[in-house]
């Protein structure tokens, strides 16, 4: 006989409606990844009681672990469905597998959350690099290859959420930028051309929201899949930001 794995998901309907469990009980199949599993759930959407369901939404794009879109609360941890392997969930969880929406963010539907929250923060940061223009404008500005080193691990970042998602500080009753938005703030603040908008960038981060929220608990450093070194760039945003309040203050 086919082996055969579990997987509870909590199901929801619609933003305002309240969440219920269903349980489905698939073949295994070598190489099987989660979202491999919710397109089989979806082929054949009945409970292991028989019931005929809905196929569960979820977002997804990359399919490789770069977009973030398909981040969902699995085993009880934050990570992308599309890199998270059967055969590692099922050591983990011998009961078999836990798939739920993460929690920071509105539930849209099942496993589909609204990370509209992230990307104010990053408008708030101005995550972005500002152009003149899109003719060619030459050769840009160099990058020193120990800027080069600093900035590449932050560029990584895919707004997954998942370090907001452990974040004891974020949540809907703070005005919390998170720490994904802080780092991406360290970010183009490094950048030659991004520097023009350094001190809005800081404003930010000094402000009601910014850098004095973080209580510091790390939990953002250790769930982030793309391994961004968070607390680092927290640190930076104190000193950046103590810095800046001081010129504020002298009038520089
Ligand atoms: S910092 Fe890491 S965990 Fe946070 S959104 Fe970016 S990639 Fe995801
Ligand atoms: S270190 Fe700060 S940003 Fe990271 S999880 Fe803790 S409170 Fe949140
Ligand atoms: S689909 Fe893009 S990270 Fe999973």
């Amino acid at each position: 006989m086919a082996k055969t794995f579990r997987v509870k998901v909590l199901r929801q309907d619609g933003p305002q409606d309240g969440s219920h469990w269903e349980t489905f009980e698939l073949p295994y199949e070598d190489g099987m990844n989660i979202t491999t599993v919710l397109l089989r759930i979806a082929a054949n959407p009945v409970t292991v009681d028989g019931k005929e369901t809905t196929p569960v939404a979820y977002d997804s794009c990359c399919l490789e672990e770069v977009c973030g879109a398909c981040t969902m609360v699995i085993n009880g941890r934050v990570r992308q469905g599309c890199s998270a392997l059967v055969d590692a969930l099922l050591k983990e969880s011998s009961d078999g597998i836990e798939l739920r929406p993460m929690t920071k963010f509105p539930v849209i539907r099942d496993l589909l959350v609204n990370r509209k929250a992230m990307f104010e923060s990053l408008k708030k940061v101005k995550g972005w690099i500002h152009v003149d223009g899109y003719y060619d404008l030459g050769p840009g500005p160099r990058v020193s290859p120990k800027v080069q080193e600093e900035a590449y691990p932050l560029s990584r970042c895919m707004t997954c959420g998942c370090c907001v998602e452990a974040c004891p500080q974020f949540n809907e009753h703070s005005t919390f930028i998170g720490p994904a938005a802080i780092s991406q703030a360290i970010l183009f603040n490094m950048h030659p051309t991004g520097k023009v908008d350094r001190d809005d960038r800081l404003a930010v981060l000094a402000g009601v929201g910014g850098i004095a929220d973080c209580g510091n608990s790390q939990n953002c450093v250790k769930v982030c899949p793309k391994e961004i070194p968070l607390t680092d760039s927290i640190a930076e945003a104190g000193r950046d930001t103590t810095l800046y309040t001081f010129r504020k203050w002298f009038g520089r």
